[in-house]
């Protein structure tokens, strides 16, 4: 795909209307365990989201989508025995790690060939000490019928995937005490007491206890990871505004807004209202220039933005870092290896560490690049956000469609060209 840069500036409120990935897909895997209707209002119909569609379905599940929600009611017994196909999406697989032994059924998980490289050994083998019969470390993974008892875990890595593995594993049986790290994102722990469920911390520690489970029956906001994209785009552009309409602000999903802020762009978070998740309105204003930043803290809070954070920090009036962000190499590309390989390419020096970067402002505009996505929908929209900025080619760029479907209309709707 061809992008060509904007040709003027940029006001105007945008609703970006793609729902929220992680929560979506909680949504859909914790509906297999309420036993009553669940409703999704407002469903991410991306790849990944309806790839756990489609699991539910093989499982028994009856579906029914009307104007963008879901309605699901599991089955009173579930199939036995299916192959279950995660597509792309490393959530879905590692969540059902923690759902799917207690079903009462066999199951084998499956992915495309980038979810297959990717580690599973850190949900399975947690799993394997409590007794749980999963077999593997990377996909295929096997699944036989399982119980346990209460379990105590402290892990060392910051993994939402993990936690909310772990925490359902214990919902599904004699409840669990869970410790991480660092706090990573915590709509499942948020869902899970919204079902009535008994959850509460103590000590660092997430307590589950074994209670009676409501069904969910949610609205769900636009994914602050994909409104990104464009807030990004406004801090590279000159006298530009976007008002992003009715995002979830989470505080672990929100921190790559205050890093641009850190550099300069103006973010004003508006209209904010509660319902089990905080969501509001966030306003950016472009910067009159845009300042060098080291990150290094908070990680795992903006591990899905540093890829957009690094077409940024080549617009930055110094040169960048990322530091303690080795989890970047494990996701759906080694994401410092391909922004190595697109910034060498640019012209933008770039240094490559093992856990992070140091990347250099962009110094004189380059022709005719050809942008390597590397099957990675990050990598793809954060370069597509630089094309326009700069002329550029992207080779493949149907790995959007995992996360956010409606991303190329968006930035058509504001006025960006591309062809492909
Ligand atoms: C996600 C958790 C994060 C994130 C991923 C979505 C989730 O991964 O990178 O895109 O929905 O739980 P980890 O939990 O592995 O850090």
């Amino acid at each position: 795909m061809k992008i060509y840069p904007l040709d003027k500036d940029i006001n105007l409120d945008l609703n970006i209307a793609s729902s929220d990935k992680s929560i979506s897909q909680r949504g859909a895997i914790i509906s297999l365990i309420t036993g009553k209707k669940t409703i999704l209002r407002n469903f991410l119909f991306s790849l990944d989201a309806i790839s756990s569609l489609e699991i539910l379905k093989k499982l028994g599940a009856k579906i029914r989508i009307k104007k963008g929600n879901v309605f699901i009611k599991p089955p009173l017994k579930f199939n036995d025995n299916q192959i279950l196909d995660c597509g792309n999406s490393g959530t879905l697989a590692r969540i059902l790690c923690g759902v799917l032994p207690f079903l009462n059924i066999n199951a084998k998980l499956i992915g495309d060939s980038s979810l297959s490289k990717r580690p599973m050994d850190r949900v399975t083998k947690p799993l394997n000490s409590f007794g749980v019969e999963i077999y593997g470390n990377n996909l295929p993974i096997l699944i036989k019928p399982s119980k346990i008892n209460f379990f105590t875990y402290e892990n060392k890595i910051s993994s939402a995937q993990v936690k909310s593995a772990l925490l359902l594993a214990g919902v599904l049986n004699n409840g669990c005490k869970y410790k991480e790290s660092f706090l990573s994102r915590d709509h499942s722990e948020k869902l899970i007491k919204k079902m009535g469920i008994n959850l509460y911390k103590k000590d660092g520690f997430i307590i589950v206890k074994k209670s009676k489970i409501n069904p969910l029956k949610i609205d769900i906001k636009n994914d602050p990871s994909s409104a990104f994209y464009f807030a990004v785009l406004i801090s590279i552009l000159k006298n530009s505004r976007v008002v992003l309409k009715d995002v979830l602000l989470n505080k672990t999903r929100i921190y790559a807004y205050k890093i641009l802020s850190q550099m300069g762009v103006i973010i004003n978070f508006k209209n904010i209202k509660k319902d089990y998740e905080i969501y509001g309105d966030i306003e950016v204003i472009s910067p009159k220039k845009l300042n060098p930043i080291v990150v290094d803290k908070n990680i795992s809070w903006l591990i899905d933005e540093i890829p957009a954070l690094s077409i940024a920090m080549i617009f930055a009036n110094g040169a960048s870092s990322v530091k303690n962000a080795s989890e970047l190499r494990k996701k759906e590309s080694d994401r410092i290896k391909s922004l190595a390989y697109n910034f060498n390419k640019i012209g933008v020096k770039f240094k490559e560490f093992e856990d992070g970067f140091k990347i250099y402002p962009l110094k004189k505009e380059c022709k005719d690049v050809v942008i390597k996505s590397f099957d990675d929908h990050r990598i793809a929209m954060s370069f597509a956000i630089l094309g326009a900025k700069i002329k550029l080619q992207i080779d493949d760029v149907s790995s959007v469609d995992t996360s956010f479907k409606n991303f190329f209309k968006i930035l058509n709707h504001i006025g960006v060209k591309f062809e492909s």
